[in-house]
């Protein structure tokens, strides 16, 4: 059909030309316009509109920064600071230091998330590292800025918390190596874990065989592989808790490890229990050898300055180390000497080794 009259095809255009005005109108009218919080860090953003349920929208941005943060078997390694972690002169900076002092380890700082717990913590994270993640303030209910206090209720609400991030990490295909940031790295931990292990964790009380449930582990280090087991592990771990009186997440985990790995198990998730002699901490310092050591935790220390100074010292003893030139290392292996840890000035006496 052809229209040989120009009014009528006037006429259509216009007709075109006002459907499409009414209709981008309309569309716009409808259109909600952008929120303001879409600007802010990711962190920030979707606080308020991801109170609802879907998992996908809980902790906001982190789908988005593991990629670039992981390595290339998607693996993650994270740490936590509030403000009085993160500050200039406090343990994220003697954190990062033990990455360039270790062992050839410095590439790992780009492969570590470090997870700010305030507003504070963060800012002074973005000034040292690339990868800081704010939590949302939907899972921060309570002010964490100063919570140091190990039996705190804030505490003990943030242990959890984390628990819930890592449970969303390995959700999202990431499997993570979380470590405290009162431990300092020396070597490489990835090549004492298992390629067996679902799960491989520091002790605080090791049996001497890696596979034995009956040692006690310390989850302020800790390896998790992603896989459908480890992240039902995670969710069996975060429903326990409401079988327990109040506790941190790493005692709930003791009582339930033989659910979630013993023989009788539905789940049969494999942990490896890392030696001390290689995850030491101050609990029990067994002065065992720098040169097997891989990472050092000030744990059983009261006191955040007295932390500080029994690391900074480690650390100084490390550096001292390395130092050393290899034939006077030599010479001292030779002669059964083994370089092993002064006891902490400040941390409280640690336990002695017997042997
Ligand atoms: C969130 O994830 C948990 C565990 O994977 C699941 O039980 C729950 O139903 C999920 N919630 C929603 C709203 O998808
Ligand atoms: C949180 O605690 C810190 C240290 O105690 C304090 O300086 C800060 O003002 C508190 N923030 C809020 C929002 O209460
Ligand atoms: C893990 O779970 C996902 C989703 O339920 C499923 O598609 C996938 O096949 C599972 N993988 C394995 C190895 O069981
Ligand atoms: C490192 O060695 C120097 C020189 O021997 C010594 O003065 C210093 O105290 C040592 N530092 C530590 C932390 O042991």
């Amino acid at each position: 059909m052809e229209f040989h009259d120009g009014n009528f095809r006037r006429f259509v255009k216009l007709w075109i030309a006002t459907t499409i005005a009414l209709f981008l109108l309309l569309m716009l009218a409808s259109q909600r316009w952008p929120r303001l919080d879409a600007m802010l860090p990711s962190p920030w953003r979707a606080t308020k509109h991801n109170t609802g349920n879907s998992n996908e929208t809980n902790f906001a941005g982190l789908a988005e920064l593991l990629p670039k943060v992981a390595t290339d078997d998607r693996t993650v390694i994270i740490t936590s600071v509030n403000e009085a972690f993160a500050r200039p002169g406090s343990l994220l900076g003697l954190f990062r230091e033990s990455f360039h002092a270790g062992e050839r380890i410095d590439h790992f700082l780009d492969h570590l998330i470090v997870v700010a717990v305030d507003p504070m913590a963060y800012r002074h994270c973005r000034s040292v590292h690339r990868f800081c993640y704010l939590l949302p303030p939907t899972k921060t209910s309570m002010n964490l800025s100063s919570a140091s206090d190990f039996m705190s209720d804030a505490y003990v609400e943030l242990v959890w918390t984390k628990l819930e991030l890592q449970q969303r990490v390995l959700q999202l295909g990431y499997s993570f190596l979380f470590t405290d940031v009162d431990i300092l790295w020396f070597r490489d931990p990835f090549r004492h874990i298992g390629l067996h292990a679902d799960m491989a964790t520091s002790c605080d009380v090791y049996s001497g065989d890696p596979d034995d449930l009956n040692s006690l582990p310390n989850t302020g280090f800790y390896y998790v592989k992603a896989t459908n087991r480890t992240v039902e592990m995670l969710r069996r771990w975060r429903a326990a808790r409401r079988r327990f009186p109040p506790d941190h997440e790493q005692n709930i985990f003791n009582h339930i490890k033989h659910e979630l790995a013993g023989a009788d198990s539905d789940l049969r998730i494999r942990v490896q229990f890392l030696d001390p002699a290689h995850f030491g901490g101050f609990c029990q310092l067994f002065h065992n050898d720098m040169a097997t050591a891989c990472t050092m935790h000030a744990n059983c220390c009261v006191g955040m300055a007295n932390k500080i100074s029994d690391l900074r010292d480690v650390l100084g003893q490390w550096k001292n180390y390395t130092v050393m030139p290899p034939a006077e290392k030599k010479k001292a292996n030779a002669a059964g000497r083994s370089f092993g840890w002064r006891d902490p000035a400040k941390c409280g006496t640690p336990d002695k080794r017997p042997q």
